[in-house]
């Protein structure tokens, strides 16, 4: 591959403020409509130039009492809109745990060195940070690196994590907001991938009010789990678009391959006009 460029902007896009492109013009555009503020507003304004990097992502979402962490399982994040990560950058098309890659000394590992220094800096700055802090890193030739921190849980990640976990998410929660985190969460030795159904035009334009068919059925069907995010409800009845990324659906199964039939086996079923989803998430997991 020749010359990568990333551009993102400084400020919060919505998930939509990064360009990766290996076509300089297209970058040199992005710059000057990001500084404009043609783009993204004040978001884009300020210009950070950093070191580019590539590799296979890794998302880790620690919960955090303030002084210590815990990692829950960790997941693979799609960010491209299309097949073989074609397209522009996304909020997340897919996602998938666990993540081959991230073996347990892998975790711990990025917890120490990352995580938890990053904690130590938030306390020194008189912050006391309880809840979710998502980890972005990718996996480059020189080793581990953090791409991002947001102070939430991941979308489409949890989705991926979360039908794993088989402690109590409450009581973790409550733990991690009451400063003393309880005992470490738990998960089954399954998988999940979670596969994300857009609207017609997401990232840039999404077409929005477009009639929902097939979720009820696709919320029926065993070792699946139908997330709703950009729905709205149509005033005649039944369900329509209401946003870019509209449902998550998310396959489980005792192997990474049985979760991504299951997911697609539904994802099938799930129709509107102009929808558009990635056919492989989760199709080589990074490790394997
Ligand atoms: N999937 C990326 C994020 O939640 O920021």
């Amino acid at each position: 591959m020749g010359d990568l460029f990333v551009v993102k902007t400084d400020g919060l896009a919505a998930g939509n403020g990064v360009l990766v492109t290996t076509d300089r013009a297209e970058a040199v555009d992005a710059v000057r409509s990001y500084l404009s503020g043609d783009a993204f507003g004040d978001a884009g304004r300020t210009l950070v130039i950093e070191e580019g990097l590539s590799g296979p992502e890794l998302s880790i979402l620690a919960i955090c009492d303030g002084s210590t962490a815990m990692a829950l399982a960790p997941a693979q994040d799609f960010k491209r809109l299309g097949d073989g990560d074609a397209g522009p950058n996304t909020g997340g098309m897919g996602a998938y745990s666990p993540v081959p890659v991230a073996t347990e000394a892998v975790v711990d590992s990025l917890m120490a060195n990352a995580v938890e220094p990053t904690l130590a800096a938030l306390r020194g700055r008189g912050i006391d940070y309880r809840g979710v802090l998502y980890c972005g890193l990718m996996f480059t030739p020189d080793g581990p690196r953090v791409l991002e921190y947001n102070v939430r849980f991941g979308d489409p990640e949890t989705q991926a994590v979360l039908p794993r976990l088989t402690s109590d998410l409450g009581e973790l929660l409550a733990c991690a907001a009451g400063g003393r985190l309880g005992p470490e969460p738990t998960f089954d030795d399954g998988a999940a991938v979670a596969v994300v159904c857009a609207s017609e035009g997401y990232p840039a334009s999404p077409r929005t009010g477009d009639r929902i068919a097939g979720l009820d059925a696709a919320s029926d069907m065993a070792d699946v789990t139908v997330f709703a995010a950009g729905v709205g409800a149509d005033p005649d009845g039944g369900l329509v678009t209401a946003g870019g990324r509209v449902l998550t659906v998310t396959g489980s199964g005792p192997t990474v391959d049985d979760a991504r039939r299951r997911a697609y086996e539904a994802v099938a079923g799930i129709s509107w006009p102009g929808m558009c989803h990635r056919t492989d998430v989760a199709a080589t997991p990074t490790g394997d």
